[in-house]
């Protein structure tokens, strides 16, 4: 195991934030993700894992050892008339892994195509787009607990899964290393084209047939037209998670808003931030290199040598102005650090 000292974390968070890490390791296997747990204990320092540095905000330097996950490799483990049960390194890009399950006719995960970020991150927010979330396809996930070094297998009760969130954003918060994730997917699928605008994309091409990767496609071009490419304009997706409110409070502000979006859950009504965002004029803002995306208000962005200090400056400011107009607290799916 190589340990980099002060490395630029500007290549490795889809923010492109320049920040320094002050130890750095690069981790593929188990005994060398335990080794690198021991040096960060034997140095007193905190140790940070990192998939893609697709969903946090450095708002500082880092005083850690910062340990990126390289566990590859994607494995078929059991079968039946229904299902595969695939087991895949936590390292793999979760782009890359749908598009090979989708090669092999492997249903369920289409509509989690091209989200940025690892296999090993996507139970921790539990990731979810077009009305599919990973605990829908979720068999069970072995993880490595920091300071005892033992590996742990959590099944999805385990998991607390719920809207962008797990055990392991809460409860168990930096407690556990995910190394492994076992997928259950379907040889039959379930196509799911109700949400967002899939049909729509779907007719407009006049496919005959529907198939997985057609779905795919379709989410491709969607996302493709709302979400900036992380290469090209620096963000980490969703700044913040959609609020649920009460009923009541949902039709007092319909009353006054009657295009606001809402989406009636079991607790009360989704509201869309971005909704919220755009109609207090956030859209479009740019405050020299950060701003807001023109095309999706619920997108931060740094054009360049952006400070995460200052996004993280605007984000309380754009919380602040939709809490005064609507009453509602955003909260942030991104992770500070
Ligand atoms: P990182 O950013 O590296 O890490 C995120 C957090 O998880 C950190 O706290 C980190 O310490 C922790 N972590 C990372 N790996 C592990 C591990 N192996 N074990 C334990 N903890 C770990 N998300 C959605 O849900 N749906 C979307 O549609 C979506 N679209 C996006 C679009 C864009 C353009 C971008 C930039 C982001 C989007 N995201 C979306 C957010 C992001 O892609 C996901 O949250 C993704 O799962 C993050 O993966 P990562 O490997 O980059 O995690
Ligand atoms: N909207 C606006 N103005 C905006 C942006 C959105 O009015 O600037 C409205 C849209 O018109 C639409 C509604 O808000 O009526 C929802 O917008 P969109 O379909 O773009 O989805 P979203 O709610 O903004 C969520 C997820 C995304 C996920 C998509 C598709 C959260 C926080 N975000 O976005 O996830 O890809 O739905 O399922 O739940 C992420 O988590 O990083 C992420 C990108």
């Amino acid at each position: 195991m190589k340990i980099q000292e002060n490395i630029s974390l500007k290549p490795y968070n889809t923010f492109g934030i320049d920040k320094n890490a002050r130890f750095f390791t690069i981790v593929s296997q188990l005994d060398e993700l335990k080794e690198a747990l021991l040096f960060a204990k034997q140095n007193n320092i905190p140790a940070l894992i990192l998939g893609g540095g697709s969903n946090i905000l450095l708002t500082q330097d880092q005083d850690v050892l910062v340990i990126k996950n390289e566990f590859k490799g994607i494995e078929l483990i059991k079968e039946d008339e229904e299902n595969v049960y695939v087991k895949v390194g936590a390292g793999e890009n979760w782009h890359e892994w749908v598009l090979y399950a989708i090669q092999q006719n492997w249903a369920g995960i289409e509509n989690l195509s091209l989200i940025p970020g690892t296999v090993g991150a996507s139970p921790m927010q539990n990731i979810g787009a077009y009305g599919v979330e990973i605990k829908d396809v979720f068999y069970e996930l072995k993880a490595l607990h920091r300071e005892t070094l033992e590996v742990q297998i959590f099944d999805a009760e385990a998991c607390q899964f719920g809207y962008r969130e797990s055990v392991f954003k809460n409860t168990l918060k930096d407690q556990y290393i995910i190394f492994e994730v076992i997928f259950r997917l379907s040889k039959k699928p379930k196509f799911n084209t109700s949400y967002g605008a899939i049909q729509a994309v779907l007719d407009d091409k006049g496919n005959a047939d529907l198939t997985i990767k057609a779905i795919s496609d379709a989410v491709i071009q969607i996302r493709q037209s709302k979400l900036p490419d992380p290469a090209v304009i620096g963000n980490s997706g969703s700044f913040f998670k959609n609020p649920t409110i009460p009923i009541q409070q949902f039709e007092q502000l319909q009353s006054v808003y009657p295009t606001i979006p809402g989406y009636p859950q079991a607790e009360g009504v989704k509201v869309a931030a971005g909704w919220l965002i755009e109609q207090c004029g956030w859209k479009g803002y740019q405050d020299g290199p950060i701003g807001v995306h023109q095309h999706q208000a619920l997108v931060l962005v740094n054009h360049g040598s952006g400070d995460g200090k200052k996004i993280a400056e605007l984000s309380q400011k754009i919380q602040k102005s939709v809490f005064d107009k609507f009453g509602i607290q955003l909260h942030p799916e991104v992770n500070f650090l």
